[in-house]
């Protein structure tokens, strides 16, 4: 059986924008916050909360779908065989608890490993990032127009100044001479909305040395849209059951950011 997408596509959105009303509801009232792997690992109700919603939405109208998100609420996925819907409930949860402001619902759908539907909505600045595969990729229904190549000695990188100073970070070098190379470097603290913005050329890249499938999935449908690349450090696909290292930009300065910085055997 053939699947709209674009009809899938419209009620993916009623649903983000339905779980965006009560995350602003619940900003109104104080927030249980956890911590998870480490003191800086955090996690709220309201992340839970919006994670059921949506696996709850999903079960009930598409019960032979699967689903995989950051908290938990599904079982562990071991393939993309079939439709697979893939959640972030909060991208930047940290920044949802100090900030109230810049993170996102991100929400990625795959059918037999396939990306085709990425949203990515910037819940406080009510932009909603979209892709349908193949019908190109919009910012609130305006298209998003591509956009030339810069070099990379003019270019902004999104990335997190902790990975220059983690002694553990085997990419610390490689990372530290990209820094200096390029133009300047930004952190947003949310993956989904830096992917976003490298979509729609606010960013020339994104660079991460641990993201998992919830953080990038829908980001990387936008970025094929508008022809921009994504890999691990060394170049290779990116896998949505696992995390890696991920590597986003324009089709030439992804190449160079690999080839001559973090893509060496280390
Ligand atoms: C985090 C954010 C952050 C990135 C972390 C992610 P979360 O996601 O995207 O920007 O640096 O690696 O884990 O935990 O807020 O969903
Ligand atoms: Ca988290
Ligand atoms: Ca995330
Ligand atoms: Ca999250």
């Amino acid at each position: 059986m053939s699947v709209d997408w674009l009809a899938l596509e419209k009620k993916a959105k009623a649903w983000i924008y339905e779980a965006a009303g009560m995350v602003k509801q619940a900003l109104a009232n104080p927030i249980q916050i956890e911590c998870k792997s480490n003191p800086n690992d955090l996690v709220t109700e309201v992340d839970r909360a919006i994670e059921s919603f949506f696996y709850q939405k999903i079960q009930a109208e598409f019960p032979s779908h699967y689903f995989l998100g950051e908290e938990g609420i599904a079982d562990e996925l071991d393939s993309l065989t079939g439709t697979v819907w893939i959640l972030d409930p909060i991208d930047g949860t940290m920044n949802f608890i100090h900030q109230k402001y810049n993170f996102a619902i991100s929400l990625g759908i795959f059918h037999e490993g396939q990306g085709m539907i990425g949203l990515i909505y910037d819940v406080m600045n009510d932009e909603l990032f979209h892709a349908v595969r193949d019908h190109g990729a919009y910012i609130n229904n305006e298209a998003i127009v591509p956009v030339k190549e810069r070099p990379l000695h003019e270019s902004i990188i999104g990335l997190n100044a902790k990975w220059l100073i983690e002694e553990k970070n085997p990419y610390k070098n490689p990372l530290m001479a990209l820094v200096r190379d390029v133009r300047s470097i930004r952190s947003y603290g949310s993956a989904a909305i830096e992917i976003a913005y490298v979509a729609a050329d606010r960013l020339d890249g994104y660079i991460s040395v641990n993201l998992s499938p919830w953080d990038y999935a829908a980001g990387i449908i936008l970025l094929e849209e508008v022809g921009c690349k994504a890999s691990t450090f060394r170049g290779e696909p990116l896998d949505f059951l696992s995390a890696s290292t991920v590597i986003v930009g324009k089709p030439q300065l992804h190449k160079e950011m690999v080839s001559s910085y973090v893509g060496e055997e280390l």
